[in-house]
C-alpha cells in the first residue's frame, strides 16, 4: 500500500542520513516531493546541487537533463541518481549535438562571429558542451532576462535553444521586435525570417514544450469572462500569444512567490504542469485558484517517477546497491561546464 511504502522510504532515509540528499522539481508528484530534502525550479535545483558538495548520494526527482547538471556540478566521488531512467524531457530531445554543429555552420556563414549561443538549461550535456566551446551560457525560465541581456553586450545576435518560446518571450521583455527574430529548423536546416537578415538579433531553434502547448489565447479569454477580476500567470515555455494575454509569466518558482504574496481572496489561473497547479490550490484554500487548463496532461516524463520508484533506489541503496546512476563523460562535463558556471556567476 501506499502507507507501507511511505514508511519504507521514512526508514531508508533515516538509515542513509547525511549521505543522502533527495532532490525535487515542483513538477513532481505529491507522493514524491513529501520526501525532498530540496525543492525548486531548474535555477534552484542548479544551485543546490552546486553548493552540496559533501553529500555522498543526491537522488534527483526530476529529468535526465536535471540529473545531468547536477552530475557535472558535484564532484567525481559524489553519485546521482535517476529514479527512473525513462525521466527524459521531449524539449532537451528536440536538439542533439550534429544538429547543432550543422546549424551553427550554417550561422556563422550568415552572421559571421556576431552569435553568441545560449541554451536552454532543458537540453543535453553534450550540447551544453558545444554552447561551452563556443563561449554561451545555460540559461533558465528563473534568470533568462538577465543573461540575455548580458549576451547582448558581448555579441549583435543571440541564437537561443532548444525552446523558441522562452526564447523569443524573453527577446520581447527586452523589447526587441519579433520582426527582428527568425526561426532556425533543424530538419530543413533553413532559416525562417519575414524581415531582412542584416535586422536579425534573435535566432530561435524550432522546439517547444508538448506540456505548454497546450495553452492558448481562448482559455485565458473564456476564464476573464467568467471572472473579471482574474489574474492569470503562465510560464514562459508558453507561446508569445498566451504570455501577452496574461499578466505575469515566470519560472514555476516566481509562480509560487507570486500565489504566497497574493492577496486572500482574490483569483487566479496558472498555466503550467497540473501537478504543480493542485499543490498551490491545496496550499492556498484563502485564494481562489484554477488550472488555466484543468484537463491539460502533466509532463509525461516528470510523472514517471512514482514514490515506488524512490522506495527502491533508496532501500537498494542501503544494501550498498546503486541503480540508475547518471555520469556525464569527463570530456563532455569539461566544456558542459563552462556556460554552467558562467550561469551561476550570472545568476548570483
Ligand atoms: P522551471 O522550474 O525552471 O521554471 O522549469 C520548468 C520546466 O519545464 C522544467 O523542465
Ligand atoms: Fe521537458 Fe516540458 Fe516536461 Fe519540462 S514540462 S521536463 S520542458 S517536457
Amino acid at each position: 500500500t501506499q502507507e507501507e511504502l511511505e514508511q519504507r522510504t521514512h526508514q531508508a532515509k533515516e538509515i542513509l542520513g547525511d549521505d543522502l540528499l533527495i532532490m525535487s522539481h515542483h513538477y513532481q508528484k505529491d507522493e514524491v516531493v513529501q520526501f525532498a530534502d530540496e525543492i525548486g525550479d531548474s535555477l534552484q535545483l542548479a544551485q543546490v546541487a552546486a553548493k552540496h558538495q559533501g553529500v555522498k548520494y543526491i537522488v534527483f526527482c526530476g529529468v535526465h537533463f536535471m540529473a545531468e547538471t547536477a552530475d557535472m556540478l558535484t564532484t567525481d566521488e559524489q553519485i546521482v541518481i535517476l529514479p527512473d531512467l525513462g525521466a527524459g524531457c521531449f524539449m532537451a530531445d528536440m536538439a542533439n549535438h550534429k544538429q547543432l554543429t550543422e546549424a551553427w555552420d550554417i550561422l556563422q556563414g550568415y552572421f559571421k562571429e556576431e552569435l553568441i549561443p545560449l541554451t536552454y538549461i532543458n537540453s543535453t550535456a553534450e550540447v551544453k558542451a558545444f554552447v561551452g566551446q563556443k563561449n554561451g551560457v545555460t540559461v533558465t525560465s528563473g534568470n533568462a532576462d538577465k543573461i540575455v541581456k548580458w549576451a547582448f553586450t558581448q555579441k549583435e545576435r543571440i541564437f537561443f535553444l532548444p525552446d523558441q518560446h522562452l526564447g523569443r518571450n524573453t527577446a520581447v521583455n527586452l523589447g526587441i521586435p519579433l520582426e527582428n527574430m527568425a526561426v532556425w529548423n533543424p530538419k530543413t536546416q533553413k532559416l525562417e525570417a519575414t524581415g531582412n537578415l542584416s535586422d536579425i538579433q534573435v535566432v530561435l531553434w524550432d522546439g517547444y514544450c508538448s506540456v505548454h502547448q497546450q495553452f492558448n489565447v481562448q482559455q485565458i479569454k473564456y476564464l476573464r469572462q467568467k471572472h473579471p477580476d482574474i489574474q492569470v500567470i503562465v510560464h514562459p515555455e508558453c507561446c508569445q500569444e498566451v504570455v501577452a494575454a496574461a499578466d505575469q509569466a515566470g519560472s514555476t518558482h516566481k509562480i509560487l512567490q507570486v500565489i504566497e504574496q497574493a492577496e486572500p481572496g482574490s483569483t487566479w489561473a496558472i498555466g503550467t504542469d497540473n501537478n504543480l497547479v493542485y499543490r498551490i490550490i491545496q496550499d492556498h484554500p484563502d485564494k481562489n485558484i484554477l488550472a488555466l487548463n484543468p484537463i491539460s496532461c502533466p509532463c509525461l516524463t516528470m510523472n514517471r517517477i512514482r514514490l515506488a520508484n524512490l522506495t527502491w533506489i533508496l532501500e537498494e541503496l542501503v544494501n550498498g546497491q546503486i541503480h540508475n546512476q547518471i555520469t556525464v563523460d569527463p570530456k563532455i562535463t569539461k566544456d558542459a561546464l563552462k556556460p554552467l558556471d558562467k550561469m551561476l556567476e550570472l545568476s548570483r
